[in-house]
């Protein structure tokens, strides 16, 4: 079986202790790989490593430009490669071919922006009130940066959070999810090949924690950008705090798509559909509360119904599947429960609801009706394919019931009343929303949480800033007497 060794400081080698764990294939159940099993050791090494190539060689002497010059090649080794990445993260958690090609192909833009970024990170003269005296800022790039990715989307979340830190000038050590290690390896041998200096992208696989936990306790890791659940956001933000670390952390959500009466029912029930289906509803975004008005209703859980009992699972590596397995064992086994749950609190199945006949880790498109949004079914992520239905009177209660949530991710709102969508805009308490669409997502589109759904943002030229530390210059030009700014 083929075998992925750690990368770090521009080289593979073995975990400390020769330890190995396997990595499955979702769709047909079995190992594929081994990957090495990193321990503490392991990731000294690689932050010490990561550390020194933030300080000297050929990363730390690079100018800005060149920076982007590189980062723009990185990009372009990863258009170049795409099919072949696409392929190894299917491998891994089992989603469409199609969709993860679309992905990664999508990447390396990831890449282009922030390369093109990379000089255009500027600080600013002061204009200081008194005489006698200049300052100006300067941006410096935060330090070592630790990257702890899930497997829905290993390349893609990776890339939102190591395109901006490597743009800022940062060095890096990734520790991958355990169920989706190989892609990430894969990348750095590419990068390493595209010129990527040693030590500036370490990887360390392993399990969560020991390797993850080792990493954001790391005395020279200066900030950590996390994609995950919230318990273990929650956690890491606790333990980055205990030394001041920087943190970005995109978490879970229990997104609303709100369809009104008005809306084109068509395009929002393939909305409805996609929000939730797409990737086996595996995504931070899933669309997973269908909000409906009352008036239409009964109409569009019927359309949804239908659309979604015709849904072809199957191979992902299939041009014709449309719903893959879900990625792990534990994964399927919350699914189950969840609805389990879902029954026993009184919501009325109106679609799917067990694993499906095929075997393997599938499950059945589900639809919940009559869903309260006090249920556990409204209120926790599922992180699966299961809808919960939900009907609203009006525009006001649509609001109360979407902002009733401890998440605040995504939001859809299908309308054909443009004064309504821009009214439910505002209403909304999430970092996301949507009109008459659902799921876009860009690199130029600041992307992230309200609430329990996360800290930062990630996208978008401002995240560059959160890999950059801002610096003041003061410089006494000659002042008359004493110092005029001494305020304290
Ligand atoms: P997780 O949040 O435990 O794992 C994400 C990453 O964090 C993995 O690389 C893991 O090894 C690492 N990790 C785990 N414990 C850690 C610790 N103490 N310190 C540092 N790193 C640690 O998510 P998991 O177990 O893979 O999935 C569980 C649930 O998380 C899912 O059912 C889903 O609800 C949610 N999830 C949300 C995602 C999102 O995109 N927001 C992605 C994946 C899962
Ligand atoms: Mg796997």
């Amino acid at each position: 079986m083929q075998r992925y060794e750690l990368f770090i400081d521009g080289e593979n080698r073995k975990a400390e202790g020769d330890a190995w764990f396997p990595t499955e294939n979702p769709y047909l159940g079995t190992p594929w790989a081994e990957i090495a099993q990193g321990t503490a050791r392991d990731v000294d090494d690689a932050a010490r490593a990561a550390h020194r190539a933030l300080h000297t060689g050929p990363w730390a002497e690079l100018t800005a430009s060149a920076r982007g010059a590189l980062l723009r090649r990185l990009g372009d080794t990863i258009a170049a490669h795409a099919r072949e990445l696409a392929e190894v993260e299917v491998r891994d958690n089992g989603k469409l071919f199609t969709e993860m090609l679309g992905q990664v192909a999508y990447v390396p833009q990831w890449f282009h922006y922030y390369g093109g970024l990379a000089d255009k990170v500027e600080g600013t003269v002061l204009p200081l009130d008194k005489k006698g005296y200049f300052a100006y800022t300067k941006k410096e790039p935060v330090g070592v940066v630790a990257v702890i990715t899930p497997w829905n989307s290993p390349l893609l979340l990776l890339a939102w959070k190591l395109a901006p830190a490597l743009a800022a000038g940062c060095t890096v050590v990734v520790k991958p999810s355990e169920f989706t290690s190989a892609s990430t390896l894969e990348l750095a041998r590419l990068f390493h090949e595209a010129g990527l200096p040693p030590g500036v992208f370490n990887v360390v696989t392993g399990f969560g924690r020991e390797v993850g936990a080792a990493l954001v306790e790391h005395p020279l890791v200066r900030k950590v950008g996390f994609t995950g659940s919230d318990a273990t956001g929650r956690h890491i933000n606790q333990a980055a705090a205990r030394d001041f670390k920087h943190v970005s952390l995109e978490l879970g959500g229990k997104s609303p798509n709100i369809v009104f009466a008005d809306a084109d029912l068509e395009a929002a029930v393939n909305g409805a559909v996609s929000g939730i289906f797409a990737a086996t509803g595996q995504t931070c975004i899933a669309g997973s509360r269908l909000l409906v008005q009352q008036d239409v209703h009964d109409e569009v859980v019927g359309r949804l119904t239908d659309l979604a009992g015709t849904a072809r699972m199957g191979d992902p590596m299939d041009q014709d599947t449309q719903v893959g397995p879900i990625t792990t064992p534990a994964q399927y086994t919350k699914v189950l429960e969840y609805i389990d749950i879902a029954q026993r609190e009184g919501a009325r199945l109106a679609l799917g609801g067990k694993a499906a006949e095929r075997g393997g880790l599938f499950v059945e498109p589900t639809v919940f009706t009559d869903v309260h949004n006090g249920m556990r079914i409204a209120q926790e992520e599922v992180f699966g394919p299961v809808l919960a239905v939900i009907p609203f009177r009006d525009e006001d209660e649509a609001v109360e019931i979407a902002n009733d949530s401890r998440y605040g991710l995504g939001a859809g709102v299908w309308t054909g009343d443009m004064g309504r969508a821009f009214r439910m805009a505002d209403r909304i308490r999430s970092g996301t929303v949507w009109v008459n669409t659902y799921r876009a997502v860009s690199y130029l589109a600041p992307f992230g949480g309200f609430k329990d759904s996360g800290l930062g943002r990630e996208n978008g030229i401002d995240a560059i800033n959160d890999y950059l530390e801002n610096k003041s210059v003061w410089i006494n030009t000659g002042a008359p007497t004493g110092n005029p700014f001494v305020l304290r």
